[in-house]
């Protein structure tokens, strides 16, 4: 498939999947590779994303309503759109995405309970056709998620303080799971569920393999639109 710019894939999953290990992973092989990318997040990725990523995932007394959340979550993704997404793809480059508007369908709506019209109604207004390409959908048991990622340590060594959505009960990760799953089937040709039991050297060989089936890397040239 020729693309008139740069290749967008995103990493969606519970709690504790383990996207961001395998994220570094996909991104050292892309470098190996000679493929310009970029690493990026949701909410956040822009300096005026991140300010709201703040507000969104600290356990402080942000009780926003479901409705608040999604708006919250929807400008984030404005700014991180037209600054660094859309000017990255334009650029040929690739973006490695940490969750992307499918967890808007699955927090806000399949887990929040929001209709999901509405969050459909933002997603075309604030998406539009920057739809990911490929979207890996990290999947494993809350029961197993929740405690690696309230453990969790940042690459930076600081330990996770971004607890609002872990601190929720049980049951909001198993709607969580359930939502994914949704996602997928809704959307087999770009989402793809990858099973996040197995460790983390086969997670990535799952994920590596569905990649290589539709951008044989080695073919993608340097730093140009592929
Ligand atoms: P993130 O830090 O990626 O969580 P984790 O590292 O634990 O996977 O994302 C922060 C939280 O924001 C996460 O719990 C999911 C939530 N979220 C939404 O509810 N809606 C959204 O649209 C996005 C992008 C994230």
């Amino acid at each position: 498939m020729t693309l008139p710019y740069g290749v967008f894939i995103s990493f969606e999953g519970g709690e504790g999947a383990g996207k961001s290990s395998q994220i570094a992973r996909l991104c050292a092989t892309l470098k190996s590779c000679g493929i310009d990318h970029i690493r990026t997040r949701e909410p956040g990725g822009c300096v005026e994303a991140e300010t709201l990523r703040d507000l969104l995932v600290r356990d402080s007394h942000n009780n926003w309503t479901p409705k608040t959340e999604l708006m919250l979550m929807n400008a984030a993704r404005h700014e991180h759109l037209e600054k660094v997404i859309r000017p990255a793809l334009k650029d040929g480059r690739w973006v490695i995405c940490d969750r992307f508007c499918d967890s808007s369908l699955v927090y806000q709506g399949y887990a929040r309970g929001m209709d999901l019209s509405v969050i459909e109604k933002y997603r075309a207004d604030i998406v539009g056709s920057t739809m990911p390409n490929l979207t890996f959908v990290l999947d494993v048991d809350p029961m197993i998620g929740i405690p690696r990622s309230r453990g969790n340590v940042h690459e930076n060594g600081q330990v996770n303080q971004e607890t609002r959505f872990e601190n929720l009960e049980m049951s909001f990760h198993e709607k969580v799971r359930e939502g994914f799953k949704k996602v997928v089937l809704n959307d087999p040709d770009r989402c793809h569920l990858i099973d996040a039991h197995k460790n983390q050297n086969e997670v990535y060989m799952d994920m590596m393999s569905i990649l290589l089936q539709k951008y044989p890397l080695l073919s993608v040239p340097k730093n140009t639109p592929n």
